[in-house]
């Protein structure tokens, strides 16, 4: 009878001998909660796809957002649902519009202890449901909507975001934004950038959640899911265009992008837990198939491990509270 020599099982003996050991450990601030208002509503709205997540009320927002200081979160993320849409997404400009003013309000509930980010995007704003405006093929005319996005930029800063979220795929996206920031004086309201976006499936409950209008898909703008080396050209191009912080999306399915956009990003990387990878699990949970909450913390803890440094997930809030009691 031969004996390993090598035996990594003394490192996994004990819970505390497991917690000295581990190579990724998960925090409040790195989790940052996306989160959606709706103009006109008096009483939050559920989202049948995406259980536990609500279309929120002014109010509602305000106290998850003061929750979210509570808990320690990195930021949350904001998304308007507008009462009324057209071809132009010109509500998106609005200051008294759905979006700037949720970012008003949730500034003047969290100050500077939370960062506060808005997604720049016309895709809740367009009755036909397109990230930007429509040329006259039904092409999504990417200069005309880039010059939308920077006064839409524009109107977030003035509104009080810290930080802007352009999620659209637009090329040159970053720089018009950053230099229509720079020239509005906003040379400090920094942008994230959704940097490598797929075309996917699993956005399909984000649909529902901001009632989108779109018919077709999004792969004129969004990247094919087989694709690993362009997701590099779409992130060097948004750091050469300035932005603050990389990424990638979605992220379960794309963990191999999050490393590789981890291993050569000189800024921080974040993931996006998208709706359908939150709907997957809450469904086969609900179903008694999977433990809920190890389930959850597994798959964010992956999504660190594979080298994003922070996650935005819709579990931001739930997640932080049990790292909290764990503690
Ligand atoms: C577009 C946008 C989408 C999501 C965030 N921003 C939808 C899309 O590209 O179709 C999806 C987020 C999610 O699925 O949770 N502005």
């Amino acid at each position: 009878m031969t004996f390993p020599n090598q035996r990594p099982r003394r490192l996994r003996t004990t819970p505390a001998m497991r917690r000295l050991t581990a190579e990724t450990r998960l925090a409040p601030s790195e989790l940052i909660l996306p989160a959606f208002i709706r103009e006109g509503l008096t009483e939050p709205n559920p989202i049948t796809s995406m259980p536990g997540v609500v279309q929120h009320t002014t109010d509602t927002l305000k106290r998850a957002a003061a929750e979210a200081v509570e808990l320690g979160l990195g930021g949350i993320m904001l998304f308007g649902i507008p009462e009324t849409r057209d071809a132009e997404g010109t509500a998106a400009l609005d200051p008294e519009g759905v979006l700037n003013k949720a970012i008003r309000d949730v500034r003047a509930e969290v100050g500077d202890d939370l960062v506060v980010m808005s997604d720049v995007c016309l895709d809740e704003f367009t009755d036909h449901g397109h990230c930007g405006v429509l040329d006259a093929e039904g092409y999504v005319d990417n200069d005309r909507t880039v010059e939308i996005y920077a006064r839409m930029a524009v109107a977030q800063a003035e509104a009080g975001a810290h930080m802007l979220g352009p999620s659209g795929m637009m090329d040159g996206q970053i720089a018009a934004i950053r230099s229509a920031l720079d020239g509005a004086g906003h040379v400090n309201t920094s942008l994230i950038a959704y940097a490598a976006k797929y075309a996917s499936a699993f956005y399909g409950p984000f649909r529902e959640a901001v009632d989108s209008q779109l018919k077709g898909d999004r792969r004129t703008y969004q990247m094919d899911a087989g694709n690993r080396t362009e997701a590099l050209r779409e992130v060097e191009l948004d750091l050469a265009e300035g932005a603050d912080i990389i990424m990638v999306k979605p992220a379960m399915s794309y963990l191999d992008i999050v490393a590789d956009v981890a291993a050569m990003s000189p800024v921080p990387v974040s993931a996006y837990q998208i709706s359908g990878e939150y709907a997957m699990i809450e469904a086969a949970a609900a179903n008694g198939w999977i433990d809920r909450r190890a389930a959850i913390t597994e798959s964010v803890l992956g999504i660190r491990r594979a080298g994003a440094h922070t996650v935005l997930t819709y579990w931001a809030a739930e997640l932080a509270g049990w790292l909290k009691e764990s503690h």
